[in-house]
């Protein structure tokens, strides 16, 4: 019986770690879209709010990096869109390990 804990510990630590390791872009790129992102981002030119990938450029390599990320896309933090202050967007699907993987990807531009 304990070996059997040992052993289902053991997957599921060996399925956690492939999850973090890899970035899902298509999942990621789905989400954006789904939550209505694209309308003031793009991957690689500036819209209302900043290109995916100067975001990624301004916090790659950065410790609290993807917690800040993490907090503009799910608390709705106040945001200056054209003039005007407005909640910030946040993701649909607020699940972690779902707004880990679009953080992971943008961060990956
Ligand atoms: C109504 C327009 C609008 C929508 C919709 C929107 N954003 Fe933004 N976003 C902005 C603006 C404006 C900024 C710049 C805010 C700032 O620099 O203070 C921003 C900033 C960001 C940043 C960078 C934050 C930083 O600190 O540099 C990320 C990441 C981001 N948005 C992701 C998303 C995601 C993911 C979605 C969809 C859930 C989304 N945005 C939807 C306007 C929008």
């Amino acid at each position: 019986m304990k070996l059997l804990f040992t052993l289902m510990a053991a997957c599921g630590l060996m399925a956690a770690s492939i999850a973090h390791a890899e970035v899902d872009a298509a999942a990621a790129q789905a989400a954006v879209k789904e939550s209505g992102c694209l309308t003031c981002h793009a991957v690689d030119k500036k819209k209302v709010g900043p290109a995916f990938k100067d975001v990624a450029k301004k916090y790659k390599g950065k410790a609290d990096g993807p917690d800040h990320l993490i907090k503009q896309v799910t608390t709705k933090p106040i945001v200056d869109v054209a003039g005007e202050k407005t909640p910030h967007k946040s993701l649909k699907n607020t699940d972690p390990a779902a707004v880990s993987n679009v953080v992971q990807w943008i961060l990956s531009l």
